[in-house]
């Protein structure tokens, strides 16, 4: 089958061609650097020809929220005017478990409106809603310091690794538009410092990191279940120990 994976040179999306093309599908990387931009159009009407499956796991190159939002409005508009022209059967998108429990953020709120775009649109659909990728963890710690120290609300967080969240969408594209969410999730559960501290001891990283019920996530104020998936979730196998020994790769000192 030809699935085109949009953001298929990114974290997820790469992951997303490899497993594809082990299964013998004729997978294509659509991304800015291999000439398809959702945004300008460009080279994106010819990659779709003879498209059966369109895997969506591009992000906004920025998370200011008039950005994202053009980013997903404009992107969302072409991928399906290109899909409609194409005979496209089925479209999975990536976004994020809670997204709409997290509506005080910008970037959430952008992440909502393409949800919502393709919920209306013509394209069979399935979206997948992931939990933070362990990939992640360095750029959560990163964005919550303050005075020096990570500051973090104890908040629930089931973390997965990125090779589980490519799995996962792998499995739901070669399977029948659900016409609805599927939520996935990592095996352990834990609160949001938690593994945040893990990886920075592993960088060697000093900074503190402080379990503070006041402090934001990303900006916002979050409660227990901001993050958590629903019990129904499917679950990833990728320990935090496994990957934190395996798969981690600390940022060059
Ligand atoms: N971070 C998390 O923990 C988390 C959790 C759940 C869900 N998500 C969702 O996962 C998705 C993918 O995240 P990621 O970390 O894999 O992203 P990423 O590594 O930043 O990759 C982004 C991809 O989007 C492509 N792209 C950017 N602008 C484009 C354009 N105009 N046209 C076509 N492609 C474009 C990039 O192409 P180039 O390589 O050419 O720049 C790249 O392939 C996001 O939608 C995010 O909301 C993230």
């Amino acid at each position: 089958m030809k699935i085109v994976v949009i953001g298929g040179t990114g974290l997820i999306g790469s992951k997303v061609v490899d497993l594809l093309k082990q299964q013998n599908h004729d997978a294509i990387a659509a991304a800015p650097s291999t000439g398809v931009d959702t945004i300008t159009g460009e080279g994106l009407a010819d990659v779709m020809v003879g498209t059966d499956i369109v895997v969506d796991v591009s992000n906004s190159p920025s998370f200011e929220e008039k950005a994202a939002t053009d980013f997903f409005w404009t992107a969302g508009k072409n991928i399906t005017a290109a899909e409609v022209a194409a005979g496209v059967r089925h479209h999975i998108a990536l976004s994020v478990v809670g997204t709409d429990r997290l509506q005080d953020s910008g970037y959430f709120r952008a992440k909502l409106l393409q949800e919502r775009h393709i919920k209306s649109a013509p394209i069979p659909y399935t979206l997948v809603h992931a939990t933070q990728f362990f990939e992640f963890l360095r750029a959560i710690a990163q964005f919550s310091v303050i005075d020096g120290a990570v500051r973090l609300p104890p908040v629930q967080f089931q973390p997965m690794a990125a090779q589980d969240v490519a799995r996962a969408i792998v499995d739901v594209a070669l399977a029948a538009p659900l016409q609805g969410t599927i939520e996935v999730a990592g095996p352990e559960i834990f609160t949001l410092d938690e593994p945040v501290r893990r990886v920075l001891a592993l960088d060697g990283d000093p900074r503190a990191v402080i379990a503070d019920p006041a402090a934001p996530y990303f900006g916002i104020a979050v409660s227990d279940r901001s993050l958590a998936p629903d019990a129904g979730a499917r679950l990833g196998t990728t320990s935090l120990d496994w990957w934190l020994a395996n798969a981690s790769t600390p940022p060059a000192r």
